[in-house]
């Protein structure tokens, strides 16, 4: 009998990538994909634990899904991912409804856990792995999409105070270069134009094989190396370990796309040697002057935490004046959340209260649309590359698709593109998104 699986992914694009590993492990056990979780005998919930509203969002989904287990009480549901490894058998005490719990480095294991729970009982692995990169698994995204997530890396060896990421996912591995290349051909002769590597700190990607090293530069050279028409994207770089070497290769291919994701979390020297970051705000702005020097078109994105442990009014203005001086394309800002067992919430207070929390989020926001604005401006006039990835969301008279610096473009044009590049000169813009036409 067909046995129909839906799943929901919440966090960041390596859970995408893994949904895609857990369907794949799971079309073993005869599980097709379904869109709409009434329909599935099995749900499953792939989930973030990065900050603290994250779970929340999970939780208050899994009281809309009671309904569903009351319908048809043979349902299974499972969580898996970041909040399954931290919350672990907590997780059948506080929420009756879940069936499964399933860490991030369990997912070969699922097709027994399914059967464990349909004899009724609670299964569970949290097992954290030094290995598993589910290299030899090909992954089933169910879509034929443009463009597709690839882990290069999982897990990460970097402490940074306030993270829980360490914790949830291990300690860092890298995944056989072969594997990554087979599955990045793979997408490209099914139709895929882009891939995006992914890792937790992508820059410290190392394989070694006999007496020969393979860095991320040359994986990625590698990976761009399968076809011209292949964007290749990555994501996430630490400022600590962003190499010259990898600028040159990016500057060098014209395929790799020209957007590095570099978090930077605060302008203050003192702030950052708390949050353990491993670098200042000198060893950042050098990092952003290399990039101008060596890619002067690419954009830069960031990560930004406002009101960590002890930061004053100062520290504050500090991340204001460097994301100013940066100019950043965009962000993603956050008020800071402490999470229990990280580094910070062990021997620092969380003593910046709450409304100042937001106060600061709020400043750093409004500065951000104006950097963002700013940024998409530059772009007036200009004639870009877009990869055509489909419909745009408002009207299905329009096209859309993303710039090498990975700015949104809306256009008008036949669907029949999708997956095309198209040249389109830029003639408006909004905060979100560049408009523009064919040329
Ligand atoms: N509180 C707030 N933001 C956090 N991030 C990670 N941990 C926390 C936390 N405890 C943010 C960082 C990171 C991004 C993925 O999430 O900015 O780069
Ligand atoms: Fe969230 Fe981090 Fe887990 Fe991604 S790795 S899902 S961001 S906690």
């Amino acid at each position: 009998m067909e046995k129909k699986l839906y799943i929901e992914t919440y966090g960041c694009q390596m859970n995408i990538a893994d949904s895609d590993v857990i369907a794949s492990v799971l079309s073993g056990t005869g599980h097709r994909l379904v869109k709409d979780p009434g329909e599935a005998g099995l749900i499953l919930i792939n989930t973030c634990s990065v900050r603290e509203n994250a779970e929340q969002r999970v939780l208050n989904r899994l009281k809309q899904l009671r309904h569903l287990k009351k319908k048809n009480p043979g349902l299974i549901v499972g969580l898996a991912g970041c909040m399954a490894e931290r919350l672990r058998e907590k997780l059948f005490d506080t929420e009756d409804l879940i069936d499964i719990v399933a860490g991030p480095d369990s997912y070969r294991d699922l097709p027994s856990l399914v059967a464990e729970a349909a004899s009724g009982k609670k299964a569970m692995n949290v097992q954290l792995s030094r290995c598993e990169t589910y290299s030899d698994i090909l992954p089933h995204s169910g879509h034929d999409g443009i463009s597709a997530f690839i882990s290069i890396t999982r897990g990460c060896n970097n402490m940074c105070s306030y993270c829980i990421v360490p914790y949830v996912r291990g300690a860092e591995r890298s995944r056989n270069p072969e594997s990554i290349l087979g599955e990045a051909r793979m997408h490209f002769e099914s139709g895929f134009r882009e891939v995006t590597l992914l890792g937790q700190n992508v820059d410290s990607y190392k394989w070694v094989s006999g007496n020969e090293t393979i860095e991320f530069h040359a994986l990625i050279a590698a990976v761009a190396g399968i076809d011209p028409r292949l964007r290749v994207r990555f994501t996430t770089s630490h400022p600590k370990d962003l190499s010259e070497e990898l600028l040159k290769t990016m500057a060098e291919q014209n395929n790799i796309c020209k957007h590095i994701h570099l978090p930077v979390q605060s302008g203050s020297s003192r702030i950052l040697r708390l949050m353990n970051r491993e670098y200042t705000r000198e060893d950042y702005m050098s990092r952003i002057e290399a990039i101008r020097r060596i890619i002067p078109e690419c954009s830069v994105s960031t990560d930004i935490i406002s009101g960590f442990c002890t930061e004053t009014d100062e520290d504050h203005r500090e991340t204001l004046s460097l994301m100013e001086w940066a100019g950043f394309d965009f962000a993603f800002m956050f008020r800071y959340s402490e999470r229990p067992g990280t580094r910070a919430a062990r021997k620092l207070r969380d003593d910046v209260p709450e409304e100042v929390k937001t106060k600061r989020l709020n400043e750093i926001i409004s500065l951000q649309n104006s950097l963002s604005l700013r940024s998409k401006k530059n772009d007036l006039g200009k004639i870009h590359e877009v990869l055509v990835e489909g419909y745009s969301k408002r009207s299905k008279e329009d096209l859309t698709g993303r710039t090498s610096q990975n700015k949104v473009v809306v256009f008008p044009g036949d669907y029949r593109k999708r997956g095309d590049y198209v040249n389109v000169l830029i003639e408006k813009y909004t905060s979100a998104t560049l408009k523009g036409r064919i040329i």
